[in-house]
């Protein structure tokens, strides 16, 4: 799993430069559409696991500053770092989230799931993040998840599926809350 892990993050390491020039329109469009669907406004706290560049601050740029972004790429993050004057930037793998539990109002994970051996691992630590009444949105490649995949491991994860869609480009989409039972 550890060398799994080293393989994505020097990948990503090695391409970090080039991440907003190659996808910055593929994800921004994803974005659009994801906060089509949700509010969102000054009072939340939102975390963006496996944030990678902060492509989700630049588009919220006019909405909310309360953004955090984690993500196992130092490099990824210094991209960040350099668009955003903001020192919510912090280098930790999804499977060990370093946040207190109950804490953020939303979580987003957008293209991040291929990338992890044991989905299962991060999604419990995501649970343990969210505030009982957040909401949680994934997203995943289809040509990797099929929907039934993706509405089994929320379940075994203790979210409810509140909504999932096809996105028009490589990903279907889920918003969900707690499942407390
Ligand atoms: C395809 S990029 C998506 C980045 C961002 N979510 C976006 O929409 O542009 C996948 C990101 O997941 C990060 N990642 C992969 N495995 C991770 C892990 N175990 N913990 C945290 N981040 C991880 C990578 O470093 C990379 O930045």
């Amino acid at each position: 799993m550890k060398d799994k892990k080293y393989d994505v993050r020097r990948r990503y390491e090695a391409t970090a430069t080039q991440y907003d020039k190659r996808y910055l329109e593929i994800q921004m469009s994803k974005y659009n559409e994801i906060f089509s669907e949700i509010d969102v406004d000054n009072s939340d706290i939102i975390l963006d696991v496996g944030g990678g560049t902060g492509l989700l601050l630049d588009f919220m740029e006019n909405q909310t500053s309360n953004i955090f972004c984690c993500d196992i790429s130092f490099k990824m993050l210094l991209e960040g770092k350099n668009k955003h004057k903001t020192n919510h930037f912090i280098c930790a793998d999804s499977d060990h989230l370093p946040f207190k539990k109950n804490i953020f109002n939303k979580i987003v994970c957008v293209s991040v799931i291929q990338n992890i051996p044991d989905p299962q691992i991060t999604l419990r630590e995501i649970h343990s993040s969210l505030r009982s009444e957040g909401i949680f949105i994934l997203t995943a490649l289809t040509k990797l998840f099929s929907d039934s995949d993706i509405k089994e491991t929320m379940h075994k994860a203790r979210f409810s599926i509140l909504k999932l869609w096809q996105l028009p480009v490589e990903d279907i989409a889920v918003i969900a809350n707690k499942n407390e039972c």
